[in-house]
Formats: C-alpha cells, sequence, structure tokens
C-alpha cells in the first residue's frame, strides 16, 4: 500500500497560525474516533443507533475494502464480480447507454467519467471507445426540450435494432426509488425503449439496469417487469457517499474504467484516515486547515480549484457533497468548483482582491497520461505571435507556470492556498481522492456538531412541487 495522493497546505500555514491547527488535535481525534465508532454502531442492532445519529450512513467508509475482499473470495459470485460480468453483456449489447439518475445517483459517475475516460468518448467510433458504449445523462432534471433533444437523437441513429451500432440500453438509478425527475425520464424511456425492441420482448427487458434499495417504487417497478439483472444500493449508505457502490461502480465498469483500482485506492484511504497521525494523514490536515480557516479567519468560501479541464465533474460532485452534508442549521462553508487555467480568466479578479473569504484548494495532477504537446516552432518571419522564445516548452510547462504563478500571485497578497496533488489521473488515484473528499466531509460534520447524513432541506421543495402538481 503505497499513499499516491498528497494533501499539502504549506503556502495557507504560511498565513494562518499553526497554533491553532495544533490545538484543533484532540477535537480532530475525537472526530476520528466518532467515525470508527459509527461504523461498529452500524454494524449492531438498528436499536441501538441513537435518534442524534439518525440517519447514519457510515457504510462507504469500510465499503471499498469489503468489496475487495469479496471479490478475492467468491470473484465472479461476488458483487464486484457481478458487476464486471453485467457490465460485459450489456457492452457487449448496445452502442448508447442512456444513465438516469440525479444527485448523489449520477453525480459520482459523471466525475468517474469525466476524469478516466476519453475527452471526446462519445464522438469515437466502438473500436477506439474499445467496446464501450456512448454516454447520455437524463432523469437529473425536467427540462422537455433537453429531453427531447436526447429521444430525436436515439431515434435518429437507432432505427434497427438488429444492428449493435443502433443499440441502446438503460441504466436508471435512485435509492430511494420515488424521485420524480428520474421516476419521469424512465417512464418516458422505457415507452421509447419499448417501442423500438417490442414491448414484450426479451431485449426490453436486458436492455433495462435498475440500480435501486431493496424496497421503493422502482424497486416494486423492478419486480413487475422482471428486468434480469438489477443492483442494490446497500443500506447504511447514502445517496451522495454511493460513487463506490453499484451506483457508480456499474456505469463505470461498462465505461471500462477499472473500477478495481479505484476501490483499492478507496480503501487504501480508508487505511491512512485510520492509521497515520495528525499532521500526515489527508483527511485529518484537511479538515483541520478548512476548520481553523473558517472559525478563525472567516473564510466561509471553499474554492475547489481544479486545474486542467478533466476534474471539473468531480468537482461538481463534492460542491454537492460538502453542500448538502454540512449545510444545515444555518451553517455550513460554501463550495464552489472552479476550472483552472479557464476561470482564471473569469473569476480570477474576484480571488485575488475581492473579499477576503476564500480559502483555495488546488487539485493538481503532476503528471499527464500522454506525452505533453510541444508548442511548435515556426520560422521566423511567421514568429508574429512570439512564442518562438518559449521553444522547447510544452503544455505541461505551461500549466506548471500557469500554477506556480497563481499561487504565488495569491501568496503574495496573503490568500491561503493548499494543494492536493495526484501523481497521474488514473482509476486508483481518482479513487483516493473520492474516499478522501468523503471520509473529510463526515469528519468536519462530526467535528463541528452537524450529522453529515441525510438531506431533509431538501424534502420541501419535493413536498411542494408534488403539491402543486397535484393540484
Ligand atoms: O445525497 C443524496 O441523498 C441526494 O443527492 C440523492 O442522491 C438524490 O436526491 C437522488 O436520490 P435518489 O437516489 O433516491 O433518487
Amino acid at each position: 500500500m503505497s499513499q499516491h495522493l498528497a494533501y499539502r497546505p504549506d503556502a495557507a500555514l504560511k498565513i494562518f497560525s499553526t497554533d491553532g491547527i495544533e490545538k484543533l488535535a484532540p477535537q480532530i481525534e475525537d472526530a476520528r474516533r466518532e467515525m470508527l465508532d459509527d461504523v461498529k454502531l452500524l454494524a449492531g442492532p438498528p436499536s441501538a443507533i441513537p435518534q442524534a445519529k439518525q440517519p447514519l450512513d457510515a457504510g462507504f467508509q469500510e465499503l471499498p475494502r469489503l468489496l475487495l475482499e469479496e471479490y478475492g473470495a467468491k470473484k465472479s459470485a461476488s458483487l464486484v464480480g457481478r458487476i464486471l460480468e453485467a457490465a460485459d453483456v450489456f457492452r457487449s449489447q448496445v452502442d448508447r447507454m442512456v444513465l438516469l439518475g440525479i444527485g448523489g445517483s449520477y453525480m459520482g459517475l459523471r466525475a468517474l467519467f469525466e476524469a478516466l475516460c476519453h475527452p471526446y468518448h462519445n464522438e469515437l467510433d466502438r473500436e477506439s471507445r474499445h467496446g464501450a458504449p456512448r454516454l447520455y445523462y437524463e432523469g437529473n432534471n425536467v427540462d422537455s426540450d433537453a429531453l427531447l433533444g436526447l429521444q430525436e437523437l436515439l431515434a435518429l441513429k437507432c432505427r434497427n435494432p438488429d444492428e449493435l451500432a443502433q443499440r441502446w440500453g438503460i441504466v436508471v438509478i435512485s435509492k430511494s426509488g420515488g424521485t420524480l425527475e428520474t421516476a419521469a425520464a424512465f417512464r418516458v424511456f422505457r415507452k421509447q425503449l419499448e417501442d423500438y425492441y417490442g414491448p414484450d420482448s426479451k431485449l426490453s427487458r436486458e436492455l433495462v439496469i435498475p440500480v435501486t434499495g431493496d424496497t421503493g417504487k422502482l424497486s416494486d417497478l423492478t419486480n413487475r417487469w422482471q428486468y434480469p439483472r438489477r443492483f442494490p444500493i446497500p443500506d447504511g449508505v447514502g445517496g451522495r457517499f454511493s460513487v463506490l457502490t453499484a451506483v457508480g461502480l456499474l456505469p463505470a465498469a461498462i465505461l471500462g474504467i477499472d473500477i478495481l483500482q479505484l476501490l483499492h485506492g478507496a480503501a487504501d484511504m480508508t487505511e491512512y484516515f485510520k492509521h497515520q497521525p495528525y499532521g500526515k494523514n489527508p483527511v485529518l490536515d484537511y479538515v483541520a486547515v478548512s476548520h481553523v480557516a473558517e472559525r478563525d479567519h472567516g473564510l466561509n468560501i471553499r474554492l475547489l480549484s481544479t486545474w486542467g479541464k478533466r476534474l471539473e465533474a468531480l468537482g461538481l460532485w463534492y460542491d454537492q457533497l460538502l453542500a448538502e452534508s454540512i449545510g444545515k442549521e444555518e451553517r455550513g462553508a460554501t463550495p464552489l468548483t472552479i476550472v483552472n487555467t479557464r476561470d482564471l480568466h473569469s473569476r480570477g479578479q474576484q480571488h485575488q482582491e475581492g473579499t477576503r473569504d476564500k480559502l483555495i484548494t488546488n487539485i493538481i495532477v503532476e503528471q499527464t497520461n500522454s506525452t505533453p504537446v510541444p508548442l511548435p516552432k515556426v520560422a521566423d518571419d511567421r514568429d508574429q505571435d512570439q512564442l518562438n522564445k518559449l521553444g522547447g516548452k510544452d503544455y505541461a510547462d505551461v500549466m506548471t507556470a500557469a500554477i506556480q504563478g497563481t499561487n504565488q500571485a495569491y501568496a503574495d497578497v496573503s490568500r491561503p492556498t493548499a494543494d492536493i496533488l495526484l501523481p497521474h489521473l488514473d482509476p486508483y488515484s481518482v479513487g483516493e481522492l473520492l474516499q478522501m473528499l468523503m471520509l473529510s466531509t463526515v469528519l468536519e460534520g462530526r467535528l463541528i456538531g452537524i450529522n453529515p447524513y441525510g438531506q431533509p432541506g431538501v424534502e420541501a421543495y419535493k413536498k411542494n412541487m408534488t403539491a402543486i402538481l397535484n393540484r
């Protein structure tokens, strides 16, 4: 086990007093202990879970390790084995996957897709996609024109269900099984799918994979239509903590992402969290710096500053994770994802000189996956853009200069920054990062006395919307 991810808050610690961080150690240790106890509590009888701890969704903490152990022992009979097998079959059956889900039921997969698949995946031919289907999201809104757009695309591109290149299928994900956005989209696309393959055809069953809890409306539909493959979302794992359950793993495996490496990265991160000391523990240290920034310096906006284009969706997943978990009881820092260098040209001014209410955490990928693109040299009489003087430099050099230059500019005016470093953008590192951010979110909740699980506030809009629709 070798930790790939590193958290480096040195620049922020030059601005904050390290005294504040050191004094926080006992409280951080208490919060860590509470999280370890939560896992034991969850394994015991439900009646032993105190009311103040309800809901308790600590299942995500040990899940990656447990899934890997089960896979090691039972291979194809394990949950991961079944996911891999179902993913292989689905890949061989369709060229387009419509993924229905909202919030925690789709944002994690989107983060994985954008970080780990080819940036132009959907444009590539099947061979260049290594047999993975194209991907489309729906059920994450109620935008009629957008939904119709996807219906039209499928009708246009898929005319002969006997041709693999013209076949599409659905993965529908909802833990509760009752979320209106997802349920409505499922009804619409199920009808289109049944019209295409025939209402009682084998394909109209095989090409729908529900991922849902054991009970609820989607579970009832699954039983009624006898979809041959379905996957569970375990009790004790909440929506936004479910990316490493079948919610994220099944569609990720369909896309060809190495889900075993994802799980290894995440399982290792839980081990670091449990055993590494304060000061050398990415989860503990990240929470301490973020907490001191907010409590002692009024920095209640957390900028997750992603460098490069591929971590934006991961940032949006984290925005949701932190906002829904800690934004309760009139408290909680506001997360905001930015993508640099793009957003230096839209938000950079404010970060440099605006209100002093921001802690900037950079996510930096240290090495590109392929050889960096060089800046081509041209003949002197064509050098009007004067880039020849950068001769020999490549895109990785430009990115490094942009990161260092920006951090330096912020340090010069005492704007605190910290770095999360990933050696590569690969499934192992992404697994580490996802698990680090989930563990940190819960640790912060335990530290400040907010239950990070559940989303009671979201019920208000759902209730009103349903009442209005039923008028
Ligand atoms: O974190 C959460 O619980 C939410 O974001 C849910 O994932 C989201 O509301 C979707 O819920 P469901 O999976 O029940 O359809």
